[in-house]
């Protein structure tokens, strides 16, 4: 009993021992006690452990290091056949295919499966998708009860994030990897639904029956709206779906692609995905940009508005992109849209107010729109609720993410990049608490 005392005695003081010598708080402490020998010598960490940490001291200038990119900016994380952005061109392709032409030619479900398949389907397969995500639109009861008993006040981008998290819980094909490409398609199927049904429950509002006659964004009118869609605003939004579909690795594409690489479900990633996708250097700015037309009002205080903005070194939402140096080429096809549905249905002074402010950015710091530039005042005038523009472009999104975690578990690496440690250089001595 009393030799496993000192042993543990001797054992804890060698410990500490190390500790002081490790962190250089005194030499001569460390020469008044040597190490002792023998003593618990199995279990204690080699003494290589000091000299390592010894060698971390060295200034942080002689040691080679690493290249370093704030924001990953211009570094390459990984290969895709999904989509192609070319910044300095101003073009978007999903799977070789110019998204110009996609918009003119194709449907949303076309993009999706193309997508999902590195492919254009043929009318049967298109059909078989369109069936597919009509049969999985129905949602589970603790997600409706969650809605009713959920906040009405958070934003709907928080309880989307948190109702896909939930949903996984109750998925029991989460412990099956070979299942990831069918949760993905129930949660494109489902987002809509679930961003619909938690708006209309803060609002007090019936909750739409789900439709199978319906493709994906005219259901989601029909959800959001509660009266059957107009088929011209349907396909618009059908287009504005088309365009948000994938982006490269965008900030949301990124995190979930980083949650896949750990071999995560498919309800993780796209829960990483959504809370990404919210802020407002982000999907975010479209809701910032709406905010920021209503707060200028009117055509003749736009010069002054972004005046004060910029002296203030203030961001203009909707403007500037990490990738494209030219235009982004959504921006041109969000605009010809808004221009047409403002004509009709909206208010034509915000597009004028739009182009000014693009017109200013353009002139003075070489920035463009971008996708959340227009987009803002086409869901505005589709009679899409402010509050609702981030989980639109997320609907749109999920698509791209899912293809994009699918493709990332092909051929995974786990994402781990590195940090430069830029803090003090030598070890502090660790002050007792009441001395601090
Ligand atoms: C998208 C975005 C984050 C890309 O940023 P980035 O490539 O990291 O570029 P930076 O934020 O480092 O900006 C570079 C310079 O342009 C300026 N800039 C970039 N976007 C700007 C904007 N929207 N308004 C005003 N100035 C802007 C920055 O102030 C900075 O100027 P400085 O060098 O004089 O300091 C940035 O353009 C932005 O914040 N835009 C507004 C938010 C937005 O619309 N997001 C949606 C993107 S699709």
């Amino acid at each position: 009993m009393a030799n496993a005392f000192s042993n543990a005695f001797a054992l804890g003081t060698r410990v500490k021992l190390d500790r002081i010598l490790i962190l250089g708080y005194s030499a001569r402490v460390a020469e008044m006690f040597p190490p002792l020998s023998g003593v618990g010598g199995d279990t204690l960490p080699p003494q290589k452990k000091t000299s390592t940490r010894t060698s971390n001291m060295t200034p942080p200038d002689e040691t080679p290091q690493p290249p370093y990119s704030k924001g990953l900016k211009g570094i390459v994380a990984n290969l895709t056949r999904l989509s192609d952005v070319r910044g300095e061109e101003g073009r978007l392709l999903y799977c070789g295919y110019d998204i110009e032409d996609l918009v003119d030619l194709c449907s949303y479900g076309e993009i999706i499966y193309l997508l999902l398949n590195k492919r254009l389907p043929n009318r049967q397969e298109l059909e078989g998708l369109q069936q597919r995500l009509r049969r999985d639109r129905e949602l589970p009861q603790p997600i409706l009860d969650f809605f009713k008993t959920a906040t009405k006040t958070a934003r709907p981008m928080s309880a989307l994030r948190t109702a896909v998290s939930m949903l996984g819980m109750y998925d029991d094909r989460t412990k099956d990897p070979t299942q990831m490409k069918e949760i993905g398609l129930s949660l494109i199927a489902k987002l809509p639904v679930m961003a619909a049904y938690y708006y209309r429950t803060c609002q007090g509002l019936d909750l739409p029956p789900i439709r199978t006659d319906l493709d994906e964004a005219a259901h989601f009118l029909w959800l959001l709206k509660g009266k059957e869609p107009d088929p011209n605003e349907a396909h618009i939004l059908d287009v504005a779906y088309i365009l948000h579909a994938d982006h490269g690795m965008n900030a949301s594409t990124f995190s979930s692609r980083v949650t896949a690489s750990t071999l995560s479900d498919m309800y993780s990633c796209i829960t990483s995905a959504i809370g990404t996708l919210k802020g407002p250097l982000h999907g975010g700015a479209n809701e910032a940009v709406i905010e920021m037309l209503k707060e200028i009002g009117e055509e003749s205080n736009v010069e002054a508005y972004i005046n004060e903005k910029l002296a203030h070194h203030e961001k203009i939402f909707g403007i500037g992109h990490r990738v494209y140096k030219t235009l982004d080429p959504r921006a041109p096809q969000l605009r010809r849209i808004a221009i047409r549905l403002t004509q009709t249905i909206g208010e034509p002074k915000w597009i004028r107010m739009s182009d000014m402010i693009a017109k200013i950015l353009r002139d003075r710091k070489n920035l463009n729109a971008n996708v959340d530039f227009y987009s803002a005042t086409v869901y505005y005038s589709l009679g899409i609720p402010t509050r609702m523009f981030t989980t639109v472009f997320a609907i749109a999104r999920v698509a791209g993410w899912v293809a994009q975690i699918l493709e990332q578990l092909e051929d995974n690496t786990l994402f781990r990049p590195l940090s430069r440690y830029v803090g003090t250089n030598e070890p502090l001595l660790v002050p007792m608490l009441d001395m601090r």
